[in-house]
């Protein structure tokens, strides 16, 4: 049970309303617009998450989402605490999840969570009285996506439903939130992967249910052609379990290189979550057409529209 019943979780972006995802980003543009003179940990006017503690917990190794998350919630008047899962009884498996949930619910107004297990989320989720957002777990990274969406409309101006969205890589977290992007916000989405590495089954399946149709390819230059934007991932994620050198060997038609940027549309644009590995070379990474610092930037100012969303308080 919440402790008010205006608070909502924030876990994957295939069940939350599309009417909620749009009011988030439409937040996020007016807020970020209206700190334009303000400093780094300069407070938005009216303070609106004053007094209130977000616990952030990592599993997994993080830079951009803890640092924004710090921010963001700062930005709005309350603070973060961070913690490694190693530091705690859970971690060190003396602890129950239902007893950490409770103690966490305790002390903190929100948790966010990094994880290896999409089952931890559920199970944490069933014993907090206060929000949960994923932080990234195997399956999903709604944080990161939905400041995608953002940066997407703001550098091309125009709906996201109105541009031809191209993924080359692996059909890892960050791909699974872009294909449930794409149901919310009726874009059309082109992937390029090889065969072994397609989307699940089970996300086929929903996409079937949504009456959803992506395009799939093995070929990246057929995936890119007609593009206006172009994300990549890393190929091996965090904790992957896999046969790296394979999986590398696998992917190496896949690299967003100068050649294959040329069959996207003239003005397209490249981003990337980060960190990155050979999946791009350093000319289209660090070229004109890539915006990958203003997207980690951004993170802030979309994150801070969750936080009030998960919180209640998003008018
Ligand atoms: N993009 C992203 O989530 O980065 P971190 O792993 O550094 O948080
Ligand atoms: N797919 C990557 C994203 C990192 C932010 C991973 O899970 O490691």
């Amino acid at each position: 049970m919440f402790r008010d019943e205006l608070m909502n979780h924030f876990i994957n972006l295939k069940d939350i309303p599309s009417k909620d995802l749009r009011k988030i980003i439409t937040d996020a543009k007016k807020r970020k617009s209206l700190r334009k003179k303000l400093s780094t940990l300069e407070v938005d006017r009216g303070e609106p998450l004053k007094g209130k503690l977000l616990i952030q917990m990592f599993e997994k190794a993080s830079s951009r989402t803890r640092i924004s998350f710090y921010l963001a919630i700062k930005q709005l008047g309350g603070g973060t605490l961070t913690l490694r899962s190693g530091e705690l009884h859970l971690g060190l498996g003396g602890e129950s999840v239902a007893d950490t949930a409770k103690i966490i619910s305790t002390y903190g107004d929100g948790f966010m969570l990094r994880t290896d297990k999409d089952k931890k989320i559920e199970d944490f989720k069933k014993y907090l009285s206060i929000p949960i957002i994923n932080g990234l777990s195997p399956s999903s990274h709604p944080t990161q996506v939905l400041s995608d969406i953002f940066t997407v409309e703001e550098i091309m101006k125009k709906p996201i439903s109105k541009l031809n969205i191209c993924w080359i890589g692996d059909s890892n977290n960050v791909l699974n939130s872009l294909i449930a992007a794409s149901v919310k916000f009726s874009f059309k989405l082109s992937i390029g992967c090889p065969k072994n590495f397609e989307p699940s089954k089970e996300l086929r399946n929903w996409l079937k249910k949504e009456n959803k149709k992506i395009y799939i390819y093995n070929d990246p230059k057929k995936a890119v052609a007609g593009a206006d934007v172009i994300f990549s991932d890393k190929v091996i994620s965090l904790n992957d379990k896999v046969n790296k050198e394979k999986k590398i060997q696998a992917f190496k038609k896949f690299k967003v290189d100068k050649k294959l940027i040329s069959f996207a549309n003239k003005n397209h644009i490249f981003l990337h979550c980060l960190p990155r590995g050979n999946e791009v070379s350093d000319d289209v990474f660090l070229g004109k057409q890539s915006h990958v610092w203003q997207q980690a930037l951004n993170r802030v100012h979309v994150q801070k529209s969750i936080l009030l969303y998960c919180f209640g308080k998003l008018r």
